[in-house]
């Protein structure tokens, strides 16, 4: 699909009003999304598990306007008004206003709460913006009761790329990839697809206990360490690298050979982390705790041989990955050694998930 198949044709119906709910996911890459292309075209392709219960409720009420010429809508967050997050979604709607050309008629009250508590340092960019992006495609289904489901789910995630890349993996599970890549089929740099190859059954439900290490604010945003790919001295190394492990992530992903999959999957995040520290400025996400924890990962896999790793988001906080069917003793582990050293000794547990639900109401 090309950017011209998003350009919808008129609509057939325009309802006077209306209440749509979507909850949407978020999601941690495996092969990670850093340095980008206006507009949110990302450097190089990524791939993501989908997760389940860290997820996004949106609801969007619509009611139609007198005028059509300006924005209009409210924003709650867990049912208060919530007026900082609205320059974002302001800049957002303009953004999309060319593929979704209903949004100045109507006035919209966007209610949005997550799962996770608010301030734990996970980001709820991509879980956000694709429960926003579906419920905007919900409303459009109503204006063209034609749209087709593929067309539906591939617009809602080239919508949510559009208010952050990284939500774009977020609308389909269990494993997304997004950017293209001349090895995958039908993949783009517009949208995030469903994984076309086999994968290992042990993938389907992997385990996901993100340890909350750091829970403020992040020094360094994501957009702005994007940027700061620009011009970096290792950028087209990098590139070039994470197009390389997609390929190797194809047989590891077939065959679950996890023990290639720990060395592709914690390389990742190492290498993410080094571009921040290589960037001019330079910059350090990480925490001391994170590092304790990592050494922590790696010690107890050479001594038990269970094959657990870790990657990172643009954060200090650790992911823990590891198959379901050593829960139990990683459960063990995490109690003994690892929830020393995350703040007020939270963690949350999630796994890998099917991707976003509508809700009915
Ligand atoms: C490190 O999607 O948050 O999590 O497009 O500027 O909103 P924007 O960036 P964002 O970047 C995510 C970066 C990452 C890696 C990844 O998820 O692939």
């Amino acid at each position: 699909m090309t950017e011209k198949d998003f350009l919808p044709g008129a609509y057939q119906k325009m309802p006077k009003h209306g209440k749509v709910t979507w909850k949407a996911p978020s999601n941690i890459a495996l092969v990670k999304y850093w340095g980008k292309k206006p507009v949110q075209i990302p450097a190089n392709p990524s791939i993501s598990f989908t997760l389940d219960s860290c997820a996004t409720t949106t609801s969007v009420s619509f009611e139609k306007k007198a005028d059509s010429e300006l924005f209009s809508f409210d924003l709650l967050f867990e049912g208060k008004p919530k007026d900082d997050f609205k320059p974002k979604i302001l800049t957002f709607l303009e953004r999309i206003e060319k593929y979704v050309p209903f949004l100045k008629a109507y006035h919209f009250t966007i209610e949005t709460s997550n799962s996770f508590p608010h301030s734990s340092g996970i980001a709820s960019s991509a879980s956000g913006m694709a429960a926003l992006s579906l419920c905007l495609m919900d409303i459009e289904s109503q204006l063209n009761p034609s749209l087709d489901n593929g067309l539906f789910n591939a617009k809602a995630s080239f919508l949510a790329r559009l208010g952050s890349g990284s939500a774009c993996r977020s609308i389909k599970g269990n494993l997304v990839q997004w950017g293209m890549h001349k090895n995958i089929p039908n993949s783009s740099d517009l949208y995030g697809i469903e994984y076309p190859f086999e994968v290992d059954s042990v993938f389907m439900s992997y385990c996901d206990t993100i340890l909350l290490v750091h829970k403020g604010q992040k020094q360094v945003s994501s957009t702005v360490g994007h940027q700061l790919m620009h011009g970096h001295p290792y950028a087209e190394n990098r590139f070039r690298q994470a197009f390389s492990n997609l390929d190797t992530l194809k047989a590891i992903l077939a065959s679950g050979n996890l023990e290639e999959f720990i060395k592709l999957v914690e390389s990742e995040a190492l290498t993410l982390h080094a571009m921040m520290m290589t960037s001019m400025p330079y910059f350090i996400l990480m925490k001391p705790a994170t590092l304790e924890i990592i050494n922590k990962i790696w010690q107890y896999r050479e001594e038990t041989k269970t094959p657990v790793c870790f990657t990172l988001d643009a954060g200090a906080n650790v992911h823990l990955l590891y198959p379901a069917s050593v829960k139990e003793e990683v459960m063990e582990f995490i109690q003994n050694e690892l929830v020393e050293h995350c703040e007020n000794g939270q963690y949350i547990h999630d796994r890998v998930g099917m991707g976003a639900t509508k809700i009915k109401g």
